[in-house]
């Protein structure tokens, strides 16, 4: 049986539509929703019922949660089948601890559950599969061949992705009066913590004795959380549509110098966004 997946023969049906993240990006658009944000123009602004395109901005996030759910689920399960059992670093397959292919085996528990939490809850928003794309950059990350760089890109940057997201859409669900969304965002969110807490754990354990493989791991985690930032998508200013969840962060294992990182990353990523923006106003203008 072969080891890793590419993500090109990933099993979806034809509900699916796969775009790339690039085009996603720089589509022109973007330039009309930052002219069309509360703040001016940079970007749609936070994520309110105040916002007259809120409905439609919760259902994009809510179906962006859901096929982030499938391919978390997809990467825990290589994770559990990709490696051998043993404590060998790199020479062929590497090796990993049973007990991380215990964690990853939860893991996939957990987010199977998540996965019809979220289609549910996409259904109850008034969304249908599909309405919106997909971008598989999440599974990507999970394709690194190093155990350690992959629970590091997976568990501590997508999965940190997902504690900031599910706050939101908690706070969201909670301001706007529906407890449906608030309490489920509220139940994941608990898992989420749980599945980056791996991720810190198993990276401090696996590399306490090699830190160049440490940083390696945590250089992936800088490139992978830039791309999660998407554009600008995700930061910790008034405006920033996702918000940095310090909080719930610490609980999983970070520290305040790496939030203190990842927030100044955000920053870089949307000041690109905003470049590519301007850029593109002459286009949507015409
Ligand atoms: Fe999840
Ligand atoms: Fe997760």
């Amino acid at each position: 049986m072969r080891k890793s997946f590419p993500v090109e023969d990933l099993a979806r049906d034809e509900r699916f539509v796969r775009v790339p993240l690039a085009t996603r990006i720089n589509d022109p658009r973007n330039a009309q929703a930052a002219d069309s944000g509360s703040s001016g123009r940079r970007g749609a602004g936070r994520l309110t019922p105040e916002r007259p395109d809120a409905p439609d901005a919760a259902r994009a996030l809510m179906h962006g949660i859901f096929v982030g759910e499938i391919q978390a689920l997809e990467g825990a399960g290589r994770t559990c089948w990709d490696f051998e059992v043993g404590s060998g670093n790199g020479e062929g397959i590497p090796e990993v601890p049973f007990e991380l292919k215990l964690d990853m085996a939860r893991q996939c528990w957990d987010e199977a559950r998540h996965c019809e939490i979220s289609i549910k809850l996409s259904g109850h928003m008034g969304t249908e599969l599909g309405e919106f794309s997909e971008n598989t950059f999440l599974y990507e990350a999970a394709c690194n061949p190093d155990p350690v760089l992959r629970l590091t890109g997976v568990n501590r940057a997508l999965e940190g992705l997902a504690i900031d997201v599910f706050n939101t859409m908690r706070e969201f669900g909670e301001v706007a009066g529906d407890p449906v969304l608030e309490f489920c965002e509220d139940w994941m969110l608990a898992d989420e913590v749980t599945h980056v807490k791996m991720g810190s754990d198993w990276l401090r354990k696996l590399t306490a004795d090699d830190k160049p493989r440490q940083e390696r791991a945590l250089e992936f985690q800088r490139v992978v959380d830039k791309l999660f930032s998407l554009g600008g998508f995700r930061g910790e200013e008034d405006d920033s549509p996702v918000r940095l969840a310090r909080r719930f962060r610490e609980l999983a294992g970070f520290k305040e110098d790496e939030m203190d990182t990842l927030a100044e990353i955000a920053k870089e990523a949307r000041e690109e966004m905003e470049a590519i923006a301007e850029a593109n106003r002459p286009a949507v203008a015409h």
